[in-house]
């Protein structure tokens, strides 16, 4: 069977990683996700106090971060590992979340990261998710899809996420947050959130994780 590139974008907690996750497992294809980089990133800049208006600084840090992924059997998963050590829980607390889209403007960072999501799916049969991966990483991917959702939904499934993990956020710090994101995220010179022409947009607000699963899947089996 043709193996494809799927490209998932949208705004922050959508559902696009857990949709991601699925149709991967599901197709035998390799899932990447690309958010955890640039988390991962945030956290070596926060850890290493690096001041993010000091382009050298910037770039040698940058230098010295090296981002793996490695299967975790007990999640069916790959958990993001930064310089050999997992990372994979850390990154997804809110202190990171309230760093990334800033760390994710700067245009070194994003040029290194999209050369290794390049690199990454050379070979195809791969489900990338992100913000830019249908208009940048991989314009000529087969299937791509836009997700988005109503603001208040998207926040109440992130704060039930990070309750889920120990972390209890108000709900109106994590709306905030998706709002504050999305504005960079959107708004940034290089590779901004948009919906690539050729992407199909599926709003997930009212959707369950197997319907946002089987549109994929019905979307990738119409294109091969
Ligand atoms: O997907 P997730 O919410 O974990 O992504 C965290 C942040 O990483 C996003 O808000 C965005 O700033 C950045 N990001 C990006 N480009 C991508 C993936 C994520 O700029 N391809």
């Amino acid at each position: 069977m043709k193996k494809t590139i799927i490209a998932l974008d949208g705004h922050s907690s959508c559902g696009k990683s857990t949709t991601a996750k699925q149709v991967a497992k599901k197709l035998g294809y390799a899932f990447i996700d690309t958010g955890a980089m640039y988390r991962a990133v945030s956290l070596y800049f926060h850890e290493n106090h690096i001041t993010l208006t000091n382009p050298k600084e910037v770039e040698k840090a940058l230098s010295e971060v090296h981002i793996t992924f490695h299967f975790n059997e007990h999640r069916g998963a790959s958990d993001v590992y930064l310089n050999g050590l997992n990372v994979e829980e850390e990154i997804r607390k809110m202190y990171i979340s309230q760093m990334v889209s800033e760390v994710s403007a700067i245009t070194v960072v994003r040029k290194a990261m999209v050369a290794q999501q390049q690199k990454m799916a050379k070979h195809r049969g791969v489900v990338m998710d992100g913000r830019d991966i249908g208009t940048k990483v991989f314009p000529d991917a087969e299937v791509k899809v836009f997700m988005t959702a109503d603001p208040t939904i998207r926040a109440g499934r992130r704060q039930q996420e990070l309750l889920s993990k120990g972390e209890m956020v108000d709900l109106d710090v994590i709306i905030e947050n998706l709002k504050k994101r999305d504005i960079i995220d959107s708004t940034r010179e290089e590779g901004p959130l948009s919906q690539a022409n050729d992407a199909v947009l599926m709003d997930t607000s009212f959707m369950t994780i197997d319907e946002q699963v089987d549109f994929v899947i019905q979307l990738h089996d119409s294109v091969l």
